[in-house]
């Protein structure tokens, strides 16, 4: 048998040995361990509550309110020690976490745009001012977008101008990575009638060996105008304003013949040598002037491909490299400073 009296000697001596236990917890995580001990499932408490079976019945209640006692001063305790020691923890990390405000800070240092970007945007930002429209297509295409409906049939030894990589889906030589923003001319007459003017910038892709001026990888734009009584006067006059809007009005566009088998005529544009001034140096192989581009007129077969009427419209197209015109823009003299990710290099512009 157990008495009442027992559980209440009990229930005072954990009531002592608890007191030293909670003041030595320094930290929450002690404290969450005494608390474990003192209340939880093996508890002493609970073995008291358990040795209740053995106490006389009249003695019963007298045991149980003992029990209940010792546990809500036990909880009490506890709680009295948490709230000291959640004081003292964010007290700590009041002077830990502090921030002098008055130091003032490091900043960050702000990046900006590649130079291939800005001059893209630049000349998107001239075309839009000259009444253009901006259009990308896919730099994936198919044989017909990027030869086919530009009057490269299958076999035509102007495809050779042109080094493909094709990518292997379809029939074979059927899909390629584009090879000049050129198809995109046809994707947006396929798309709207005329009038049109678009200037379509992008990514074009070929097996070039990599030089100052060629990279397997660069980047063209191409502009499109097909409207009623569309001259060549009006594509010259287009090209040079464009030119001029860029580099200066002292700087002059030259045009050769040439042959693209989507325009005809076809001419190659040039513009003066900035690197020394038109008087010849080694970036212009001493001819004071570096070749930008190609254009012509849209020869009439491209249009029956869309189905627009050349008895009706004219139209002129011109394409050129974006890298080299950053290239003449910045005095860049090797294509790949573009595209190496040396930090030195792109932190210059
Ligand atoms: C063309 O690509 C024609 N599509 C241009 C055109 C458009 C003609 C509309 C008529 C009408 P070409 O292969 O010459 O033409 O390339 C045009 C320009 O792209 C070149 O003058 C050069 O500035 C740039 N370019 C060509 N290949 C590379 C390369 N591998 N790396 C860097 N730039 C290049």
């Amino acid at each position: 048998m157990t008495t009442a009296a027992e559980i209440e000697a009990s229930a005072k001596r954990l009531g002592v040995e608890a007191v030293a236990r909670v003041d030595a917890a320094r930290a929450l995580s002690d404290l969450d361990e005494a608390e474990r001990t003192l209340l939880g499932k093996s508890s002493p408490l609970n073995d008291m509550r358990e040795a209740i079976k053995n106490v006389e019945a009249s003695d019963r209640a007298a045991a149980g309110k003992a029990i209940a006692a010792a546990r809500a001063e036990l909880e009490e305790l506890i709680a009295e020690r948490r709230a000291v020691l959640v004081a003292d923890a964010r007290a700590e990390s009041l002077v830990r976490d502090r921030v002098d405000l008055t130091t003032g800070g490091r900043g960050y240092r702000r990046g900006h745009l590649h130079p291939v970007t800005r001059v893209w945007r630049e000349l998107e930002d001239v075309f839009v001012g000259l009444g253009y429209k901006v259009a990308e297509g896919p730099e994936v295409e198919t044989d017909w977008y990027n030869f086919e409906a530009l009057n490269f049939p299958p076999g035509h030894p102007a495809r050779a101008m042109q080094d493909t990589l094709y990518v292997k889906l379809g029939n074979r030589e059927e899909v390629l990575l584009r090879t000049h923003t050129s198809p995109v001319q046809v994707r947006v007459m396929e798309a709207q009638r005329p009038p049109i003017y678009s200037v379509m910038p992008g990514r074009a892709f070929r097996r070039d060996t990599l030089d100052a001026r060629h990279s397997p990888v660069f980047h063209q734009i191409e502009g499109l105008a097909v409207d009623r009584g569309i001259t060549l006067g009006d594509l010259l006059g287009t090209i040079e304003a464009f030119i001029h809007a860029l580099f200066g009005p002292d700087i002059n566009a030259r045009f050769l013949p040439s042959f693209f088998p989507f325009t005809e005529p076809s001419a190659e544009f040039a513009m003066t040598c900035v690197f020394c001034d038109g008087n010849g140096c080694s970036v212009c192989s001493g001819t004071g002037w570096v070749e930008l581009g190609g254009c012509g007129m849209v020869d009439p077969h491209v249009f029956e491909a869309v189905n627009i009427d050349p008895e009706e419209y004219t139209g002129f197209a011109f394409g050129f490299g974006i890298d080299r015109l950053v290239q003449l823009l910045y005095g860049v003299d090797h294509i790949k400073n573009l595209w190496d990710g040396d930090v030195r290099f792109a932190e210059q512009f």
